[in-house]
């Protein structure tokens, strides 16, 4: 930086995604022609076969057409507040529409939850590896993540005694993602309920659940973790994103479910905040809420196909030596263990390395936690069996190739 450069936040200069932050080289050899095959992102949209079912398109779409174009309440359209209560109270909480703050995704929930309750010095305990938000936005507010352990040798289920050891006054929200993203794991409900009894001992702690991949659980044991709380206040996230297979739309919510009626302040606060910032888009709050009240059997084939493309990633990897994981029980996301020497401590230069020898893209395991990613790499089995097979037949060709090299090295 010369002395003439204007100065940004370092807050903002620390920030990193890595999910996005290793796009930028594939877009360079992109730029030169070659075609990237990329099991990296989770957006559904970004492979062929599961499109945002019809009559929500047609809903946003007719939103646009017909005018529906103005600001909404900042809240949220109140018909859209009540179908996502409706939907909660059948996942077991007795949630109202007041209970429910639509926003731009749950990412932009976050960021006015975070700004709402945290102060200096605050801590926000995470699940260790997570989805990277939960570690870049706490930091804008003076605050900072801790993680709890995930086990990997178990399925990646909740280490309750770590999580135990690392509540204090100073612990604000615990974060639950269920089903988890980058690992996929599925809280039981006793796991779930003894969580809840953990934070109970912390009158200053909430529970987050992102529960944004619930229609995406293969265990058959995903429970609403509100539906299990007397006591502690829990904020639930959700969204249109990928249940309902519409991320470009940006539209998520949160919802308080405050059984002890201690929320009073801090509701205040998230409204103040909501209403600074106007409201979601208008017509894909239509969208969503067609999709929220529309015919839902759609869901059970596309949960199909993305079970059948979950077995075949299991099966290959299986097969395939330098590459282990645990099967995870929901949403679409792998987070295989690397187990060839040379990248356990470097799971980024894997991810680099594959994609430019090999054309595919991955994330780096260290990017949702540098500490308990280390060593593993994030897949995304949306893609169509064809295409992760040849993904596979790469990545197997890629771990053989260094794998002799580095023999041949050691030999001389
Ligand atoms: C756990 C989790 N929460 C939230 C999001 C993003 O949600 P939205 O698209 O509603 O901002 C993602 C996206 O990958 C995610 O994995």
């Amino acid at each position: 930086m010369s002395q003439d450069d204007v100065k940004a936040a370092s807050r903002a200069l620390s920030i990193e995604y890595a999910i996005r932050d290793v796009v930028v080289p594939a877009t360079v050899l992109e730029s030169h022609g070659h075609d990237i095959l990329k099991l990296n992102i989770g957006d559904p949209i970004a492979y062929p076969g599961l499109p945002t079912p019809d009559h929500m398109v047609d809903a946003y779409a007719n939103a646009v057409r017909e005018g529906r174009n103005g600001y909404s309440p900042s809240y949220g359209i109140p018909a859209l507040r009540d179908a996502i209560a409706a939907d909660e109270r059948e996942k077991g909480w007795p949630a109202t529409s007041d209970d429910i703050y639509v926003c731009h995704g749950v990412t932009e929930a976050l960021q006015i939850l975070f700004a709402g309750v945290l102060e200096e010095g605050d801590v926000v305990l995470a699940p260790g590896p997570h989805y990277p938000p939960y570690m870049a936005y706490p930091q804008m507010y003076g605050a900072h993540t801790t993680e709890y352990r995930l086990d990997p040798n178990d399925g990646w289920r909740i280490d309750l005694a770590d999580l135990e050891s690392k509540m204090n006054d100073s612990v604000r929200f615990v974060v639950l993602i269920n089903p988890n993203n980058p690992t996929g794991n599925v809280a039981t409900p006793e796991e779930v309920d003894a969580v809840l009894r953990i934070v109970e001992d912390w009158p200053q702690c909430m529970v987050i659940a992102d529960e944004i991949y619930d229609g995406l659980d293969f265990t058959g044991h995903h429970v609403s973790v509100a539906s299990r709380s007397d006591r502690v206040p829990v904020v639930t996230l959700n969204g249109v994103s990928k249940v309902y297979f519409a991320p470009g739309w940006r539209i998520g919510w949160f919802g308080l479910h405050d059984p002890q009626n201690r929320l009073g302040s801090v509701r205040e606060a998230l409204e103040r905040l909501l209403r600074s910032r106007l409201c979601a888009s208008t017509p894909a709050q239509q969208g969503y809420l067609a999709g929220l009240t529309g015919d839902r059997s759609w869901m059970g084939p596309y949960a199909e196909r993305v079970k059948l493309q979950r077995q075949r990633c299991l099966d290959r990897i299986e097969g395939i030596e330098g590459m282990e994981v645990e099967a995870p029980g929901g949403a679409f996301y792998m987070f295989v263990r690397l187990t060839d020497p040379a990248w356990v401590a470097n799971d980024k230069q894997f991810v680099l390395d594959l994609l430019h020898e090999e054309h595919v893209l991955l994330v780096h395991g260290s990017g949702f936690s540098p500490e308990r990613g280390r060593g593993h790499v994030r897949l995304v089995y949306l893609a169509d069996v064809e295409v992760l097979d040849e993904g596979f037949d790469r990545i197997e060709r890629f771990l053989k190739r260094h794998r002799s090299r580095s023999k041949t090295e050691m030999d001389s």
